[in-house]
């Protein structure tokens, strides 16, 4: 038989490898949810005529109020897509953009992922002055 304090122990060892486990699935689950797919990336660009304002390939805006898109990265990609389609409904972190946010309303997450990927994998002159 074994004493309280190791029976208590045993048992709280089970919780925690089953919190850990239901953990790690549930990463591995978010993360496989969606893989950005550049391919859909194009249809979508091509099919909300980004090129339009940010140029032929995204990397010749057609103004210099629109910001070059080729080459920059996914990660900050997908964030500012984000930030646009919060835009004044969090006053912290959207942005305010009214052209912008109006591009992005009708997109999915994994839209604005896929965009992302697209966007990143492109050339592009998006150069570091040093
Ligand atoms: C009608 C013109 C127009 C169209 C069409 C347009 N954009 Fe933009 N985009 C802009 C402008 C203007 C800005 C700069 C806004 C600002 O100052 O925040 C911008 C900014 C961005 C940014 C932020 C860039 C950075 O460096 O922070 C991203 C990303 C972006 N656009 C992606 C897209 C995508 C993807 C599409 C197509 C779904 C698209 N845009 C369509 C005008 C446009």
């Amino acid at each position: 038989m074994k004493k309280p304090h190791q029976a208590l122990h045993t048992v709280l060892k089970a919780a925690c490898a089953t919190v850990a486990t239901v953990a790690f699935t549930g990463l591995v689950a978010a993360n496989t949810a969606h893989a950005a797919d550049a391919s859909n990336g194009k249809v979508l660009a091509d099919a909300h005529n980004c090129a339009a304002c940010h140029g032929p390939n995204l990397n010749k805006p057609v103004s210099p109020e629109y910001p070059k898109l080729a080459g920059q990265h996914a990660d900050y990609v997908y964030w500012a897509l984000r930030q646009y389609q919060m835009g004044t409904s969090n006053p912290h972190l959207g942005r305010n953009n009214p052209i912008m946010q109006a591009q992005v309303q009708s997109l999915s997450q994994s839209d604005m992922k896929d965009l992302a990927a697209y966007i990143q994998s492109l050339d592009g002159d998006l150069v570091q002055k040093k």
